[in-house]
């Protein structure tokens, strides 16, 4: 058994955080082609924003070492919680940091929804992350039906409780996805979105994680939801593809 070795040193409390999250698109040569139309476009970017790409597994490599060290980090979408072992089609956090990734998408409604993974999975895959020195990303949300049945505030309750079970809230990022606004151009109002991630901040022991909103960001509604006092950052799929439109996004008014 190897030993990852943390590489985190700043973990992002209270900071700005906007993450891309390019699910299962790109190939390496794609990937770079966003990165050239994407770098030129941060030269204005505040400090203090965190601009992360969460991207597939083969593209890490080829954006670690394209980057130079730059502003942007990187990030996988999904960690095993062990560390090394017979699990066929899993990766672990040192195969990650190795590439220089920074950030784990973790619990994603994706793969809750047609991969099987449960709280108890995603609190495994958030500690191994920690373990790791990665920041996990996790995501929380609830589906339309529950929503409709008036049970928002006791699923992300209760993801909330049994997600972070044993967790550093020091070194984590929480996305508040309602899962009826992912990838149908559907936004949650942005007040809305607000009141909810209010909600997700008076459930932890530490207020000050940075939590994002995700689903349908876009660059016409993103200086919208970044005005919510309570929102510190997205987690964008879809406008996450086009270097104009992402940089659009980390660049928001
Ligand atoms: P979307 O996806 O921005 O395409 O709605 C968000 C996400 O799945 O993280």
């Amino acid at each position: 058994m190897r030993n990852a070795t943390p590489i985190y040193s700043e973990p992002p409390v209270g900071q700005i955080v906007i993450a891309g999250n390019w699910k299962m698109y790109k190939t390496q040569a794609e990937a770079l082609e966003f990165l050239k139309g994407f770098l030129g476009q941060l030269s204005e970017t505040p400090e203090d924003r965190e601009v992360v790409l969460c991207v597939p597994f083969t593209a890490l490599s080829i954006l670690s070492k394209n980057l130079h060290g730059g502003r942007i980090k990187i990030g996988a979408q999904n960690i095993h919680w062990e560390t090394e072992g017979a699990y066929t089609g899993e990766i672990s956090g040192a195969m990650l940091t190795e590439l220089g990734c920074r950030y784990v998408v973790v619990g994603h409604s994706e793969r809750r929804q047609y991969f099987g993974e449960t709280d108890e999975t995603v609190n495994k895959r958030l500690k191994a992350a920690q373990a790791a020195g990665l920041t996990p990303i996790l995501c929380v949300g609830e589906t339309k039906e529950q929503r409709d049945r008036n049970e928002t505030e006791a699923v992300i309750a209760g993801q909330i409780t049994a997600d972070l079970a044993g967790i550093d809230q020091q070194n984590l990022v929480i996305a508040y996805e309602p899962i009826w606004a992912i990838g149908t151009g559907d936004t949650c109002e942005a007040a809305e979105a607000n009141r909810v991630i209010g909600l997700i901040r008076s459930q932890l022991s530490n207020p000050n994680v940075s939590i994002q909103y995700g689903g349908s960001v876009k660059p016409a509604n993103v200086d919208e939801i970044m005005a919510q006092p309570e929102i510190d950052g997205a987690l964008v799929g879809g406008a996450s593809l086009t270097p104009d439109s992402f940089a659009r996004i980390v660049n928001f008014q």
